[in-house]
């Protein structure tokens, strides 16, 4: 079967925000599969932050640099409409590594690829509470901060897909969240639709004084999705013990070497502080353990997410752009 795609290729590397003219949109004629491919329809592009540090050619990040004219990858959601691997079927609806396109050619032995169940007849469900940024959430929140009932649980980027989930996950186990995000509309949103105890517009406030205001016994988790000033506002109101779990650091990811920082790194010693950094491709073998613990919560009305829709291939970069604006509020994602 020989299929007309399009797809969206690294042109240039991207400057800051700059991703419209660093992306370009080409067609091509896709080849006659190879034995152990699948041909899979995208119907949803998950639109993820982390991948903007791909688009560089930095060697120590935790996947390589993309070549400049190569295509650009990402988590996938679609159905497979031809198959030469023994696992697939025509009509399997899979989450995998794919290519910003109308379809993805996949290698489900070389790269990560696994078929959904049908729980959800919403397929963005599995790039939600049922996939990577869920499961982050739960980790970054269970496991690496530990978050007990009873204790101080802050989170930045507190609007946004990971987030909005991590502090949710805090609330349902007993912690007082405090969510730190971009503007009054979104905070009010934390507050009054989700349930936090307070929320910090670190764009209009002084995130240190706000912090030691809201949390007068200190922050026991610190759930960082930024790293830069507001990590160090963070760790400067820390309790003893307390723990900051490194989810993601936004603020780093358009930099172009090294960043400075943090600057209150004292404060691992006078705090007896554990800092601890998760990875989400780590466990994602561990999602069947992970869903009925979200879909838990979930049923119980303690977590929800909003998404963020745009549709149509070629919406790719501005939907991506949102990330980065702070354009939106849960997960960003383009359906085809
Ligand atoms: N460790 C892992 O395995 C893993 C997995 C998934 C995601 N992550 C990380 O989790 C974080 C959130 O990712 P996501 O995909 O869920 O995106 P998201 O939170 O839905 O969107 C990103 C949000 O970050 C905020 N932001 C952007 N630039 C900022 C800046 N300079 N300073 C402060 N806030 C900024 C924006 O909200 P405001 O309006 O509040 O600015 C924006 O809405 C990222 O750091 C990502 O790399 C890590």
């Amino acid at each position: 079967m020989s299929t007309a795609n399009r797809h969206w290729i690294l042109a240039r590397r991207p400057v800051g925000n700059g991703y419209a003219e660093a992306f370009a949109l080409e067609t091509e004629t896709l080849p006659a599969l190879a034995e152990g491919q699948i041909l899979v329809a995208n119907k949803v592009l998950s639109m993820d932050s982390g991948t903007r540090m791909y688009m560089t050619d930095r060697e120590d990040s935790y996947q390589p640099g993309t070549p400049l004219g190569a295509k650009l990858i990402g988590t996938v959601l679609g159905v497979v409409v031809e198959s030469r691997h023994a696992a697939y079927k025509a009509g399997d609806r899979v989450r995998c590594y794919g290519q910003w396109a109308d379809y993805s050619v996949v290698e489900p032995d070389a790269t990560y690829c696994t078929g959904l169940d049908d729980a959800h007849d919403d397929l963005k469900a599995y790039v939600g509470i049922y996939g990577a940024n869920g499961w982050t959430a739960w980790v970054g929140v269970v496991e690496t901060g530990a978050a007990k009932a009873g204790e101080t649980f802050v989170v930045s980027a507190a609007a946004g897909c990971t987030g909005l989930m991590a502090g949710q996950i805090a609330k349902a186990r007993g912690c007082r969240v405090i969510g730190i995000a971009g503007g009054a509309a979104k905070c009010d949103l934390l507050t009054r639709e989700y349930g936090f105890d307070g929320a910090i517009d670190y764009k209009a406030a002084d995130v240190e004084a706000e912090l030691a205001r809201l949390c007068p016994n200190g922050i026991d988790v610190y759930f960082d999705n930024v790293g830069g000033a507001i990590l160090d506002a963070a760790l400067a109101n820390m309790a003893l013990f307390g723990r900051v779990a490194v989810c993601g650091l936004i603020t780093n990811y358009i930099a172009e070497g090294p960043v400075p920082g943090p600057y209150r790194f004292d404060q691992v010693l006078m705090k007896r502080l554990r800092i601890e950094g998760f990875f989400s491709p780590d466990f994602y073998a561990r999602e069947p353990e992970f869903n009925p613990q979200l879909a838990r919560l979930a049923a119980a009305g303690q977590l929800r997410l909003p998404f963020e829709v745009s549709t149509g291939l070629e919406a790719t970069s501005a939907a991506f752009t949102k990330l980065f604006t702070g354009a939106n509020i849960g997960k960003v994602v383009v359906e085809l």
